[in-house]
């Protein structure tokens, strides 16, 4: 596992960064803390600010953990209910976001959909009743099964952000990587082919677009990854359906999982590896699983037909 356990130091170095930020902007919803937060994330320790560099541009893991940021239990209060934030500007819990935001900001720039959660940039990952035994990361009876996130969308996230706040019972983030399927070419070379279909998946409830696109692509011999086979069509012909058998098999033989610790930021390379979470008991009484999470993309300008503007964050 790729990862970084800031020290002491570097902890005070990171907090008043984190708090200026904060007591300007209000919240990293703000639209002027989106456009500051890579400024700010320059001040961040350079040692952390070289590791996210370098899992940016050298690719070495499909995953890493920031690890080492103070998180006081009492502080932040109960785990919420519900992902629909208070009205109050500043929730206990805004600190942590905005450190998520800027570690999150030095891979790219945040953004979030339109038809997902109310255009929300961080959104709290918490078990919520009515969605127990839903297929969502609002659920928690069932085992939410592996994916690429909004694999639907070709403006779908670079990386995905989770920090975690609270995980008493060690709920496991589950991944596997693409870099350690050895694939054999002649199996895998219908997924490089534009012949599956990928529908939204439950998280984006009013959208009923769909795109037909490869679930390989890049370089054959080391490819990125676009597969959610819960949200796509199964396809007609015997060849394809094979195709997404063989890699669907090969990722669940492979897949691992971490269970993240209070202060512990998860950075998920959304085009090599699919994460997935164990499924878990709730107590739904203010102590459970308690995740931050955060959309990134190393090019807004990909989506800019999609954007009402410029700087927007919020993907139609
Ligand atoms: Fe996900």
């Amino acid at each position: 596992m790729h990862r970084i356990e800031l020290t002491a130091e570097e902890v005070e170095q990171a907090l008043p960064v984190v708090r200026e930020a904060l007591s300007r902007h209000g919240s990293v919803e703000s639209p002027g803390f989106l456009e500051e937060a890579t400024v700010y994330a320059h001040e961040l320790p350079r040692r952390l600010r070289s590791f996210l560099n370098a899992f940016r541009l050298e690719e070495p893991s499909g995953v890493c953990v920031v690890a080492g940021y103070p998180v006081d239990d009492a502080r932040i209060g109960p785990t919420p209910s519900d992902w629909r934030k208070p009205a109050e500007k500043s929730p206990p819990a805004a600190e942590e976001e905005v450190f998520l935001a800027l570690c999150g900001s030095l891979l790219g720039d945040l953004f979030s959909w339109a038809h997902q959660r109310d255009g929300l940039i961080c959104q709290d990952l918490v078990p919520i009743e009515r969605d127990a035994g839903a297929m969502l990361g609002s659920g928690s009876a069932l085992e939410l099964v592996w994916h690429t996130e909004d694999a639907r969308y070709s403006y779908r996230g670079d990386y995905i952000g989770l920090m975690c706040l609270r995980n008493p019972d060690a709920v496991p983030t589950t991944y596997a990587s693409i870099d350690d399927i050895e694939l054999d070419p002649e199996r895998a070379a219908p997924l490089f082919e534009p012949r599956f279909v990928f529908r939204p998946d439950p998280s984006h409830p009013t959208d009923t677009g769909c795109e037909r696109a490869s679930i390989l692509f890049g370089d054959p011999s080391s490819p990125y990854l676009r597969f959610d086979p819960y949200s796509m069509d199964r396809p007609e012909d015997e060849e394809a359906r094979a195709a997404m058998d063989y890699l669907a098999g090969e990722l669940d033989r492979r897949l691992t999982g971490v269970a993240l610790r209070p202060g512990e930021c998860l950075f998920i390379d959304n085009y090599k590896v699919v994460h997935g979470r164990s499924a878990f008991k709730a107590r739904f009484d203010g102590t459970d699983r308690w995740l931050k999470r955060v959309n990134i993309t190393r090019d807004l300008r990909r989506s800019r037909s999609a954007r009402r503007g410029v700087a927007g964050r919020l993907v139609f």
